[in-house]
């Protein structure tokens, strides 16, 4: 299920051009299924309408302190301690500075005064004002009091001056709130994730490679679950044609060896490694360093050499949780068993390669030390959520085991 179903969301606009970008966000949490509550600063009134806010996200917006609203309480002290998180976005120098001094002279910052869960702000304005030291050391006292304040994107602004003080688009706060709600109380909250994803390259010369055809949706699918559930997810991954995952630390790379040591670091201080990555099994012993020529009708013999196994690298790490990948054509079941042995693996996940590609859904298996469990049949949009979900319920069950070891 989607961690934004059914949760309660009080999102807060101050006056900024920049609160267009957030009537976006509105729409887009409300269609994950949250229930978001608009509340609008005087200022913001004069950017984007309450009727706007309404009609996207089907809720009334607040905005008066001294209206009585249906519990009675005078000031909506309530909404602060009922909401799941509260987002300010776009957050104001002048409303960071009054969340700063704990004042409560609007709605906005009652509620916020009076909030029991996670505070994300998203800061947006002048980069001469953002880059103030007044406006600095209100961030960082609002930080040291575990608030949560994104720094804000570099580029044009508004006003056609350059420089740090923009709002990030709406996916990307979608994706920090996403995080933020798994860090406050989701199953992987102060665990780190590793996942690859998407096939290496292996230079023949400058403009030639050896590929192969992984798009990377399931490990990008899996990095953004794993971040929803709370974890502090790296996504290693090989070139693919997919946007990054917000708030996740991407790693791009392009070759096995490049892969391997980009995991390796990623590792060091990690508690688990879901290896989907489609990593090329061989590489030309050498990439010439000038393009190949065509020589005649004459062919050209490649020398491959095999690359190592990353996963495998791991085997002696027995406090991080590995997991495999098999996608097999024959013997499944026996292959992948044949796998999470000589990987040194915790699980492993088989699908039937030929039953799975071109087709919109697919079968997973999961094969560890204690037997084979399958994963129903389903459209594959879906399927990484459940995988994910699996691997998290297996991973539980491993450190409660270790912990009473
Ligand atoms: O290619 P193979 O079927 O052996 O892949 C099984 C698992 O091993 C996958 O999880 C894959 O990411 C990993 N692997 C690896 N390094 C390689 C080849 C595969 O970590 N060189």
């Amino acid at each position: 299920m989607d961690i934004l179903s059914g949760k309660k969301l009080l999102l807060g606009v101050c006056g900024s051009i920049a609160a267009y970008k957030v009537a976006q966000l509105a729409r887009d949490l409300t269609l994950a299924g949250a229930q978001v509550d608009v509340v609008l600063t005087a200022a913001a009134e004069r950017f984007v309408g309450a009727a706007t806010f309404q009609a996207l996200t089907g809720r009334a917006v607040l905005s008066d302190m001294w209206e009585l609203p249906e519990d009675g309480v005078i000031g909506h002290v309530s909404l602060g301690a009922q909401a799941d998180a509260i987002i300010v976005a776009p957050a104001t120098a002048h409303t960071i500075a009054r969340i700063a001094a704990g004042m409560a002279d609007d709605l906005l910052t009652t509620t916020i005064l009076a909030a029991t869960g996670p505070v994300l702000i998203a800061p947006a304005m002048n980069p001469l004002m953002y880059a103030n030291p007044a406006t600095r050391a209100n961030v960082a006292t609002l930080r040291a009091r575990g608030l949560t304040v994104l720094e804000p994107e570099e580029g044009r602004m508004a006003e056609h001056v350059s420089g740090k003080g923009r709002l990030p688009e709406p996916a990307r706060l979608e994706g920090e709130i996403r995080a933020l709600l798994g860090r406050h109380s989701g199953p992987l909250r102060g665990q780190r994730v590793v996942v690859t994803a998407g096939g290496t390259r292996e230079p023949i010369d400058p403009v030639r490679f050896v590929g192969n055809r992984s798009s990377g949706q399931m490990g990008y699918a899996l990095a953004a679950r794993a971040r929803d559930l709370g974890a502090g997810v790296t996504l290693v991954s090989g070139p693919t044609a997919l946007p990054a995952p917000a708030a996740v630390n991407v790693v791009q790379v392009e070759t096995a060896l490049q892969m391997r040591d980009a995991v390796q670091t990623a590792c060091e201080h990690a508690n688990m490694l879901i290896m989907n990555a489609a990593v090329a099994d061989f590489r030309p012993a050498a990439a010439a360093e000038s393009k190949i020529k065509k020589r005649g009708d004459g062919g050209l013999i490649l020398e491959l050499v095999p690359n190592p196994d990353i996963v495998a690298g791991f085997a002696q790490r027995r406090d991080l949780f590995k997991v495999g990948f098999a996608a097999e054509t024959d013997d499944l079941l026996a292959n992948a068993q044949g796998k999470l042995e000589r990987k040194g693996l915790d699980l492993i996940v088989a699908n039937d390669a030929v039953a799975s590609i071109g087709r919109p859904d697919i079968a997973l298996y999961l094969v560890d030390h204690e037997g084979i469990t399958p994963l129903p049949r389903q459209p594959k949009t879906e399927a990484a959520a459940a995988l994910l979900d699996a691997i998290v319920a297996r991973y539980t069950a491993w450190r409660a085991n270790r912990t009473q070891a």
